[in-house]
């Protein structure tokens, strides 16, 4: 069964963010995002992403200030901006059949506000499109992938105000009508589950602006506002784009129970459903009767309209999309060691290796996410990011990876069966398949990439692109539909 190949057309490729790739943070009449004002935190122990990602009114002022691009990383990228032709050069090498990237929102609307966008901004992404087109490498586009105009997040609190459905809306059509030509396949929110772990990262929401008591209670309000956005833009994706396939992306966080205390069992299960509740209403039209119950015990009110219900369950999504790097356990014991994740702390698994960031590496759960994504939902599946964050070392104009390799090539056996076992997957795009900005450290030299970037944590280096021995082996992958592993 293992040796069968991936069906064809599979779409294999890799993933980035504009955010955390272009750079030219104020160039081509780009406004501030949210992702600018992320500061390197250089003494932050790299396993503690809440300090990393912490935020408040005071730093985000400074960082208004501040118009060099040293303490912000996301400001250069990895200048993808002016370098996209040879990058996708190197992605048409390593046989590309999909690149997932994003729009900056600020790109097009500076501010968020502007009623038509900066024609510069849309250019810029019409000139990659073109140049994907001619190595056949298909567009997988995010609409919201962690960067909203700062300027909405100062004077909304993001996405707290209902009023920011209609900026996105905007900003979304106009992608629609310039895009057209071009993209398929949309997705709207990148990993909509993390607005409660990161709340200014995903959504603008700066915590210090919260109401004292109603934390809780706001952030998922913006969620809300997210949710209907993003039905009310398949609705539009739809409409001006008959073919296009409008999809969801989670951050998918398998838990194991550690033990089979039934206690254990059962924190699991609800730590699950936590999970999945977001792409529930973006696949089922609706909000889980559990999650509505557990908002009314624990006294979370959200404004929800009829009109908000009915979009919702109008304008569901054509295909699920997910982010896999990990898997974790709980247990309703305090005695047990923690261990870090994507943004998350969970039980450390004794049977499984980690990372250098202390993320746990689980190609089994890979299997059992996409049989479970599959169950549940009965839609095409993509796997939009999954990858190994490691240092990588320069010896002599090499790059040897060989834990990379391992860690995809074990992914890849995984995703095969699963696919065997009558998973309808379409695609699957490697996170960072050249070295960019960490999400949530800002770091560089925490390296996803089959093309290694020459830039050091502050900004140091050449940026020249040299492709590491991983490079070769996932384009031997692509290059015989994945017979070669
Ligand atoms: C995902 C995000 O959560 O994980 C990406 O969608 C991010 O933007 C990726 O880069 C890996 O996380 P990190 O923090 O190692 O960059």
């Amino acid at each position: 069964m293992s040796n069968k190949r991936f069906p064809d057309g599979f779409l294999w490729g890799g993933a980035i963010a504009a955010n955390q790739a272009e750079g030219a943070w104020n160039e081509g009449g780009k406004g501030l995002s949210v992702a600018d004002v992320a500061m390197f935190k250089a003494n932050v122990d790299v396993k503690d992403y809440a300090k990393h990602v912490a935020i408040n009114t005071q730093t985000i002022t400074a960082a208004m200030q501040d118009e060099s691009d040293a303490d912000y990383p996301k400001r250069r990228g990895i200048d993808f901006y002016h370098r996209y032709a040879e990058d996708i050069a190197l992605f048409g090498e390593m046989g590309f059949k999909a690149l997932r990237l994003s729009i900056a929102w600020s790109r097009l609307f500076p501010t968020g506000e502007e009623a038509q966008p900066n024609m510069e901004g849309v250019q810029f992404y019409i000139n990659v499109f073109k140049e994907m087109k001619k190595h056949n490498i298909e567009p997988i586009v995010t609409l919201s992938h962690y960067e909203m105009p700062l300027a909405l997040s100062v004077k909304y609190n993001g996405w707290v105000d209902r009023q920011v459905i209609d900026c996105f809306v905007r900003f979304s059509d106009a992608c629609f009508d310039y895009f057209k030509p071009y993209v398929k396949y949309w997705l709207t929110f990148n990993e909509v589950d993390s607005i409660c772990r990161h709340p200014f990262t995903t959504a603008g929401i700066i915590p210090d602006k919260l109401t004292l008591g109603k934390e809780k209670q706001e952030i998922y309000q913006a969620l809300h506002h997210q949710l209907v956005a993003s039905a009310m833009v398949t609705r539009d994706c739809h409409e001006k784009i008959p073919e296009s396939m409008v999809g969801c992306m989670l951050t998918k966080l398998t838990t194991y129970p550690h033990t089979c205390h039934p206690k254990d069992v059962e924190l699991t299960l609800l730590k699950n459903l936590d999970n999945y509740f977001y792409a529930d209403v973006q696949v089922f039209g609706e909000y889980p009767p559990l999650t509505l119950s557990r908002w009314q015990r624990e006294g979370i009110k959200v404004e929800m309209t009829q009109a908000d219900c009915d979009v919702l369950k109008a304008h569901t999504v054509d295909y699920v999309t997910f982010s896999y790097y990990m898997s974790m356990t709980e247990s309703a014991s305090d005695d047990v060691e923690r261990a870090p994740g994507n943004t998350i702390i969970g039980v450390k698994n004794p049977y499984l290796d980690e990372t250098e960031w202390g993320w746990q590496i689980d190609p089994v759960g890979l299997k059992i996410s996409l049989l479970e994504l599959y169950d549940r939902y009965r839609k095409p599946l993509m796997v939009v990011e999954n990858g190994m964050g490691a240092k990588d070392t320069v010896e002599n104009g090499n790059i040897h990876d060989p834990y990379r390799i391992k860690y995809f090539k074990e992914h890849f056996e995984q995703m095969r069966e699963a696919i065997n076992m009558g998973v309808d997957c379409i695609g699957y795009t490697s996170w960072g398949p050249i070295d960019i900005v960490s999400a949530s450290t800002s770091q560089m030299s925490k390296r996803y990439g089959f093309i290694y970037v020459d830039q050091d944590d502050f900004g140091q280096g050449s940026l020249e692109r040299m492709r590491k021995d991983s490079f070769y082996w996932y384009q031997d992958v692509i290059n015989t539909n994945g017979e070669s592993l």
